[in-house]
C-alpha cells in the first residue's frame, strides 16, 4: 500500500500534507543506495540532503559509533569536557590551519547559524572599544535554516513569508548572479557592480555582520558565483569593522573540492559555520568556528561577558566520534574522491548538454555538485515551480531520488559514488527529461 503524509503518525517535513502525495518507505541503506519496503533499490542522488558524503553506513563511521558507545554515550558539555569533543575540535582546527581558535558545537545547521549571529552581536557588546550592533546584511537567494534567527538572515521567500513580522532588522541585497550577470560582465572584467548598493549601505551605518553562503547559494537554486564577490565583502567588512560570517553548512567538508569553500576562495571569514558532511549522514552535529579576536572578547571573570547558549545534546560524544571519523576520511580519501568526481561530472555534463541542447540552461559543475535549469518560465515562487515535482516524479520510475529546486535540477552524490550509478543517473535524467521536450516545429 502506498503511504501518504496524512496517514503517517510522523509529520513528514517539507512535504505537502495531502493524500495524493506518496511517500517512499525506506527500510535499509548501503553506499549510495536506499532500499524501499518492496525491495526496490534507489540511488540517493542528493546524499540524503547533502550529508552522507561517503555513502550510507560507511564502515569507519559505524565503527566509530559502536566503539564510542561502549565507553561514554553522553554527558552534558556545560562544565565538562571529554576526549571525543577535544579530538574532533583539534582535528577541525587543523583543517583550517588554525585560522580559528574555538569550535562551538550544536546539532544542526540552523542552530550553528543562530550561534554565529548571537556570537557576533555579543562580540560588539563585549568589545571594550566598539559600540553595540545587531543588524545583519544578507542576500536574497540565501538559505540559512528554518529556525527564526536563521530564517531571518535568509532571503525573503516562500519558505519564510508568513513569519515576516518576526524579522529582526536586516538589509537584504540581491544575490550576486555570476551565471547570468545583470551587468553582462565576466569574472575577468567584473568590478563587483552587484555590491555597490551594499557598499553604500555598510558605509552609512554600523552592522553586526554580513552573512553569506560562499561560492554557491545552495537551497535557493545552486547558484554559483565568483570569489571576487567574497574578496570585496572581506574588504568592506574589514574596513567597517563588520564581522564576515560564512555559512558552509552545505559547502564545508569537501563539497567544492577543497575542505572549505573559504579556502577555495582564499577569503577568510571571521565566523565559519558548517554541518551536513561533518555528520557523515549518521548523527546530528554542527560546528561554529570562532576567530581568536572574537573569542578573546569572551575571556573574562565577568559572567555578563559569557556566552549563554547551549543545546542539551551539544558535543554528544558519539556524534563527535563519528565526526572525527568523517574528518579523518576526508583527509585520507575524501578530497581526492571529490576531485575525481568533479572531473567525471564535467564529462557527463558536457555530454548531457550536447544531448539536451537548448532545453537546459546553465549546465554547471563545481566539486560534487552538478546542476542545471530546465528551460521553463520562472515561477513567482520558484521552489513551487510545478516542473520540479514533475521531473522528480518522473525520475522515481528509474529509482533515482532527487529533490529539484523548482526548475533547478541538481545532484550532489556521495564522493564515493560508483561509475555505474553515475551513468544510471545521467541516463535516467536524459530519458525522463525527453518526456518534457516540446515537439519540434518546422
Ligand atoms: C547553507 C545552509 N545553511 C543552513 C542550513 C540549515 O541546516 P539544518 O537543516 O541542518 O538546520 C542549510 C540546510 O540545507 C543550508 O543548506
Amino acid at each position: 500500500m502506498k503511504l501518504n503524509p496524512v496517514h503517517t503518525h510522523t509529520w513528514v517535513p517539507l512535504t505537502i500534507q495531502d493524500e495524493s502525495e506518496s511517500l517512499l518507505k525506506v527500510v535499509s541503506a548501503e553506499k549510495e543506495f536506499v532500499t524501499d519496503d518492496e525491495g526496490n533499490v534507489w540511488i540517493d542522488a542528493i546524499s540524503s540532503w547533502w550529508t552522507m558524503i561517503y555513502g550510507h553506513r560507511h564502515p569507519k563511521l559505524l565503527s566509530a559509533l559502536k566503539s564510542q558507545s561502549e565507553s561514554l554515550d553522553h554527558v552534558l558539555l556545560a562544565g565538562n569536557i571529554h576526549e571525543p569533543a577535544e579530538k574532533l575540535s583539534k582535528a577541525i582546527l587543523e583543517l583550517t590551519n588554525f585560522d580559528y581558535t574555538k569550535v562551538f558545537y550544536s546539532d544542526n545547521g540552523s542552530n550553528a547559524i543562530e550561534i554565529s549571529l548571537k556570537l557576533a552581536i555579543q562580540f560588539y557588546e563585549n568589545h571594550p572599544d566598539l559600540k553595540p550592533r545587531s543588524e545583519f546584511l544578507v542576500f536574497s537567494n540565501s538559505y540559512h535554516g528554518d529556525s527564526i534567527g536563521a530564517m531571518n538572515v535568509s532571503g525573503k521567500n516562500y519558505f519564510n513569508r508568513i513569519f515576516s513580522e518576526l524579522r529582526f532588522p536586516t538589509q537584504e541585497f540581491p544575490a550576486p548572479n555570476c551565471m547570468n550577470c545583470p551587468w553582462g560582465k565576466k569574472p575577468t572584467d567584473c568590478q563587483t557592480e552587484c555590491l555597490s548598493d551594499l557598499e553604500r549601505t555598510i558605509k552609512q551605518k554600523e552592522y553586526a555582520g554580513i552573512v553569506i553562503e560562499p561560492l554557491v547559494f545552495g537551497a535557493n537554486g545552486m547558484l554559483f558565483y565568483d570569489k571576487k564577490v567574497l574578496e570585496k565583502l572581506r574588504e568592506l567588512a574589514t574596513y567597517t569593522n563588520t564581522l564576515l560570517i560564512f555559512d558552509e553548512v552545505f559547502t564545508g567538508m569537501g563539497k567544492l573540492g577543497e575542505v572549505f569553500a573559504y579556502q577555495k576562495a582564499g577569503v577568510k571569514p571571521d565566523l565559519l559555520v558548517f554541518a551536513k558532511g561533518l555528520t557523515g549522514g549518521v548523527l546530528p552535529l554542527a560546528a561554529t568556528l570562532v576567530s581568536k579576536f572574537i573569542y578573546e572578547t569572551f575571556v573574562s571573570k565577568d559572567p555578563y561577558k559569557a556566552f549563554f547558549h547551549a543545546h542539551t545534546m551539544t558535543g554528544n560524544p558519539i556524534a563527535c566520534s563519528v565526526g572525527y571519523a568523517a574528518v579523518s576520511l576526508l583527509q585520507e580519501t575524501g578530497l581526492s574522491q571529490v576531485k575525481t568526481l568533479e572531473t567525471k561530472l564535467k564529462q557527463y555534463a558536457d555530454a548531457f548538454q550536447k544531448k539536451m541542447g537548448k532545453s537546459v540552461e546553465n549546465v554547471r559543475v563545481m566539486g560534487a555538485i552538478f546542476a542545471f535549469e530546465w528551460k521553463e518560465p520562472v515561477a513567482s515562487d520558484e521552489y513551487l515551480n510545478p516542473i520540479g515535482k514533475q521531473i522528480k516524479n518522473s525520475l522515481r520510475k528509474f529509482h533515482i531520488l532527487l529533490r529539484p529546486l523548482g526548475r533547478t535540477i541538481y545532484i550532489t552524490p556521495p564522493y564515493t559514488i560508483s561509475d555505474a550509478s553515475l551513468t544510471k543517473i545521467f541516463s535516467a535524467l536524459e530519458t525522463s527529461l525527453s518526456e518534457f521536450l516540446e515537439p519540434e516545429t518546422d
